[in-house]
């Protein structure tokens, strides 16, 4: 299957991710109120990309460390579809999310950043969930760090467990191939396409580059 394409609002201002999405918004297959976004903005980032967008993707990418029903309630009322956890919260945070989730026919997804184990992974399908996001870090990314063979492994172990595995951090139209071969559910780029001379070209190139190596 080809992967999904997710665009990351991580603006500052609500005002300027509506002019990030304005000319991709139909391109894109999933549309990311990032963590800086929602800081910035709160639930009313959703609420209005819903109202423009109400047939797509939404995510609310909240890294939610506990409170997970609660804060699932407030994503999932604004109109979200999916909505992030951070893979150090307690399995009993993830699964409460889950739960209002699936009240809304949404689903939640698991931030993989920093000191996780394939034990919790193992746990966490034990528990019902079912989709990772395998993230380099903005700052690990900002420190040197590269995409590299281990990451690729931990990927298709991810896949292999039955995990929806979707990948981010930094990703440009050239890192794409590295994990050809593998199911990725959906790739997200933030700053490759926002930041674009042409946002559009920049969605159709990754689109076209899926193309390549996926069918
Ligand atoms: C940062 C994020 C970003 O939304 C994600 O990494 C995609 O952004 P970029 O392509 O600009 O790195 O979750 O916490």
């Amino acid at each position: 299957m080809i992967p999904k394409l997710q665009i990351a609002l991580d603006n500052t201002e609500l005002a300027s991710a509506l002019e990030s999405v304005k000319s991709v918004g139909d391109i894109v297959d999933v549309i990311e109120v990032g963590t800086i976004l929602y800081v910035a903005e709160g639930s009313e980032a959703v609420r209005k990309l819903r109202s423009l967008y109400p047939d797509k993707i939404i995510l609310a990418d909240i890294k939610a460390a506990d409170a997970g029903s609660i804060l699932a309630k407030i994503c999932f009322e604004a109109g979200a579809t999916w909505m992030t956890t951070i893979c150090c919260s307690d399995i009993n945070t993830m699964v409460s999310a889950l739960d209002v989730a699936k009240k809304y026919d949404g689903d939640i997804q698991i931030e993989l950043y920093g000191d996780w184990t394939f034990e919790h992974a193992k746990a966490w399908r034990e528990a019902g969930l079912n989709q990772v996001v395998y993230h380099r870090s903005r700052d690990a990314q900002s420190a040197g760090k590269d995409w590299s063979e281990e990451d690729i492994i931990k990927v298709k172990k991810l896949c292999d467990m039955g995990f929806k595995v979707t990948v981010t951090g930094g990703l440009s139209v050239e890192h794409i191939k590295l994990f050809k071969g593998l199911p990725i559910y959906c790739f997200i780029a933030g700053r490759s396409i926002r930041d674009a001379k042409s946002p559009k070209d920049a969605a159709l190139e990754f689109k076209a580059e899926f193309k390549k190596y996926w069918s």
